[in-house]
């Protein structure tokens, strides 16, 4: 089946079976900073921002996103030029293997566009659900406090937009 949706801006038609989950769909265009950890719903890995929410993309089924607003982290910075979130991350040593920091700036990036001066307590029970098994939290969320004066009380930087849809997902049931 097809799903038209806005994927970072851009209008997307994603090729993709029944059964498939959003977070397969998006990686089968591109988008492979949408990252399969549990596949469970449970580890935090592929949240991306729909309509303005950070949710886990494995345990949405893609057809649920049919005119939805999504947000990869692939709209973020670059490289060169990271969003403010990120760099906060890279300044304050927030990132090891790297493997969940997609899915914790997502749900970063939710929580400072409405919470621009979040306290300690309201990041930590914002990224409760988003597993990290390298860094111990500590950093993250001095990342993220760090992040919200960056982006001065806005919750909202320059976001680079990036990658064309286009594709197909296999019809599974797991996020791969
Ligand atoms: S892969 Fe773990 S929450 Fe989606
Ligand atoms: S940095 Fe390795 S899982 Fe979080």
């Amino acid at each position: 089946m097809e799903i038209e949706l806005t994927v970072n801006g851009t209008p997307t038609t994603i090729e993709a079976g029944k059964e498939a989950d959003l977070a397969t769909a998006l990686r089968a265009v591109g988008y492979k900073g949408v990252k399969c950890g549990c596949d469970g719903g449970v580890c935090g890995a592929s949240k991306v921002i729909i309509d303005g929410e950070a949710r886990m993309a494995c345990g949405m089924p893609a057809r649920e996103a049919e005119g939805s607003d999504v947000e990869t982290i692939e709209n973020l910075g670059t490289q060169d030029d990271l969003h403010p979130i990120q760099q906060s991350f890279v300044d304050h040593f927030a990132v090891q293997c790297g493997f969940c920091i997609p899915g914790m700036i997502m749900e970063a990036k939710d929580l400072l566009s409405e919470t621009p001066d979040p306290s300690e307590r309201e990041i930590r029970e914002a990224i409760d659900d988003n597993v990290c098994r390298c860094t111990g939290y500590q950093k993250p969320v001095e990342a993220i406090r760090d992040a919200a004066g960056r982006l001065d009380g806005g919750g909202v930087a320059t976001d680079g937009g990036t990658a064309t849809g286009g594709g197909t997902a296999a019809g599974g049931d797991h996020c791969d």
